[in-house]
């Protein structure tokens, strides 16, 4: 198992207690992310992407919405993979998403919580695809949001997301899956993809493996 000062990084907000918590840690570490979470082997981005690449709709016209979008590594992810449309970002941190800014991918930035009360503040039913890396677990994204999030896509736009399966993330997946169940049993999405894929290849501290995560696809169907 590594001992790095990385995980340690990784593990303030993670493991924190509190939102704010959370997020005084990421202030903290916005200047570092970008070079801990290669050094770790962070493949979430990179997996979503593979998994997910071949059902958006990419030309210049497509508009992506990049939830919880921290340094900007997801919408830099599409980016890489050859995606043509247009990204917007929404993002607690304004140290992260100061980082992100300075990749010059957004259309437009809005540093705002996303919460299970509010909708998104952006233009309802615009969006093609809302991308979701890395966010979905404790003191991050309440699992709340996730009719608000589908509120912003359009009607068959696609909510693209990860989530880690670890033990520690065991308890706030199975709300997240109970509210996705809900909204499926409404008719307001339909599951198109669910796999388990890598999200760390490095060996992580809780379980001494590379980490993985479910990733999932959601179409809008009303
Ligand atoms: C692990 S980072 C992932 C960032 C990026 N999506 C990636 O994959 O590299 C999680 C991000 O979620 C943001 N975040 C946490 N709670 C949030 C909320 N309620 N609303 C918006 N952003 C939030 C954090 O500030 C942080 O930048």
């Amino acid at each position: 198992m590594t001992e790095r000062n990385e995980w340690d990084r990784v593990g303030k907000v993670v493991y924190a207690e509190s939102e704010e918590q959370s997020d005084k840690a990421y202030s903290k570490w916005a200047q570092d992310y970008d070079k801990d979470v290669k050094s770790l082997k962070f493949v979430a981005n990179d997996s979503m992407v593979q998994h997910s690449f071949d059902l958006i709709k990419n030309d210049e016209s497509s508009l992506m919405l990049d939830v919880a979008a921290g340094s900007g590594l997801t919408a830099l992810a599409f980016r890489n993979a050859g995606y043509k449309g247009m990204c917007d970002a929404i993002e607690i941190n304004a140290a992260m998403l100061e980082i992100a800014k300075q990749k010059g991918i957004y259309r437009n930035s809005i540093c705002q919580a996303v919460t299970a009360t509010e909708p998104l503040p952006v233009q309802q039913n615009s969006y093609d695809f809302a991308a979701i890396s890395g966010a979905f677990l404790e003191n991050h994204l309440p699992q709340g949001c996730v009719p608000h999030i589908v509120d912003a896509l359009k009607i068959g736009g696609l909510m693209i997301f990860n989530s880690r399966n670890t033990d520690q993330n065991a308890k706030y997946q199975k709300v997240l899956w109970d509210i996705l169940v809900s909204q499926v049993e409404q008719g307001r999405i339909s599951l198109v993809r669910s796999v388990e894929a890598p999200y760390y290849n490095e060996q992580s501290r809780e379980s001494g493996k590379p980490m993985t995560a479910r990733y999932s696809v959601y179409k809008r169907m009303k």
